[in-house]
């Protein structure tokens, strides 16, 4: 969407994937200071955006979204206010029909009064749901936000959350800041993997201004290994994904920290060239050691060697396969063990790799000396 935001993948948190409905101001606000405290906000991570049952149940006799005033007691406008002073940014939830999913109010046929409310109180970014739709199609239904968020003149985030539904890539660009190409991740190595393949899908419609979302991360909350969520956050990040975090940053272990702060990582996601990388090669039983990479700025090229086995596995890329000239050497840098591993690798280069795990290096072509300097 060309409203000067999304120039590369939003990066921050969202409440739903830990606390589900279990939210409140309080958990907000500690989020918010958790994101300062830990470094996390200086790389990047600066949205703070509130998912699903923040609202009362019911609209106020003016027909106005109110907070549910047990859990929000202060409102929307004070939770905004704190979450700028500390240099982040606040986002909301609704939803592109009659009910959200946890069956609050929905802003179908609501549109403008609710764009107007979200500015008025100072959100910076809406994630829109797709439940209790009434049968119309998201092409329908969608642009209407997104017309009502432009004319209350805030700049002001546009996240579709249609679940993928009639293939978003080939029509959202014009609609949101990303939007997601598949129904909800959970916290298993099964449903990262399938995402990330569905996702993939895709690959060519994402750019600068609007981005798929394979949805949320998952990384810290206990049901992968240390491996498997090193590879969905490398994936997620070669992939231009969004990366919002869905832990409890207040309680981060130190690996779930390391994993999410790899600044190495965090810069192939935001590289400025803005393009998504894919799965470029799948060998073995059932596919399963994989080549993903893709072009960074300068000439250079990100590679992930992912192996989804449950045995250890040799991989290789080589030139041919992810599109570099046969004739160039690179050196290549391992961004998770953060070393050069070699300044002149030729034609391919290849790695063992632990069952579940992913190296993710980036390769940056040696000057050429070109014929007129010989
Ligand atoms: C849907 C969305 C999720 C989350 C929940 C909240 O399932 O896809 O990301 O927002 O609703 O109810």
């Amino acid at each position: 969407l060309n409203n000067g935001l999304a120039r590369t993948p939003q990066m921050g948190w969202n409440s739903w994937n830990f606390f589900a409905c279990n939210i409140n101001e309080t958990v907000i606000k500690e989020t918010a200071d958790a994101l300062v405290s830990s470094g996390l906000a200086d790389l990047g991570y600066i949205h703070v955006n509130i998912d699903d049952c923040w609202s009362n149940l019911l609209r106020d006799s003016k027909g106005q979204l109110v907070p549910h005033p047990e859990t929000f007691p202060s409102g929307i406008k004070l939770l905004a206010d704190y979450v700028h002073s500390k240099g982040l940014k606040l986002g909301i939830y609704s939803d592109a029909g009659v009910f959200t999913c946890q069956v609050r109010p929905g802003s179908l046929f609501h549109e403008k009064d609710d764009a107007d409310i979200f500015a008025s109180w100072g959100v910076d970014y809406l994630k829109y749901d797709n439940c209790f739709n009434l049968g119309i199609k998201p092409i329908e239904r969608y642009p209407p936000m997104r017309d009502a968020l432009n004319a209350t003149g805030r700049s002001i985030f546009y996240s579709l959350c249609e679940w993928g539904v009639d293939d978003p890539a080939l029509w959202a660009k014009e609609v949101g800041n990303s939007w997601r190409t598949t129904d909800d991740i959970n916290d298993t190595w099964a449903s990262m993997t399938a995402i990330a393949d569905l996702n993939n899908k895709w690959a060519s419609y994402a750019g600068p201004g609007g981005w798929n979302d394979p949805d949320m991360l998952e990384v810290g909350n206990g049901g992968m290994t240390y491996e498997e969520y090193r590879g969905h956050f490398s994936i997620w990040a070669l992939m231009k994904a969004p990366l919002l975090i869905g832990c409890d940053v207040r309680n981060m272990t130190a690996e779930t920290f390391e994993i999410l702060s790899n600044k190495e990582v965090i810069a192939v996601n935001q590289d400025p060239l803005g393009v998504q990388g894919r799965k470029i090669q799948a060998n073995g039983e059932d596919d399963c050691q994989q080549v993903w990479s893709g072009p960074l700025t300068g000439d250079r090229m990100v590679v992930a060697l992912w192996n989804r086995c449950s045995k250890p596995a040799t991989i290789t890329a080589s030139w041919d396969m992810i599109g570099l000239e046969s004739t160039v050497s690179v050196s290549v840098r391992d961004l998770w063990q953060h070393k050069d591993i070699t300044d002149n690798a030729s034609v391919s280069f290849e790695a063992q790799v632990e069952a579940h795990d992913c190296h993710m290096y980036i390769l940056t072509p040696q000057a050429v000396v070109s014929r007129s300097d010989v």
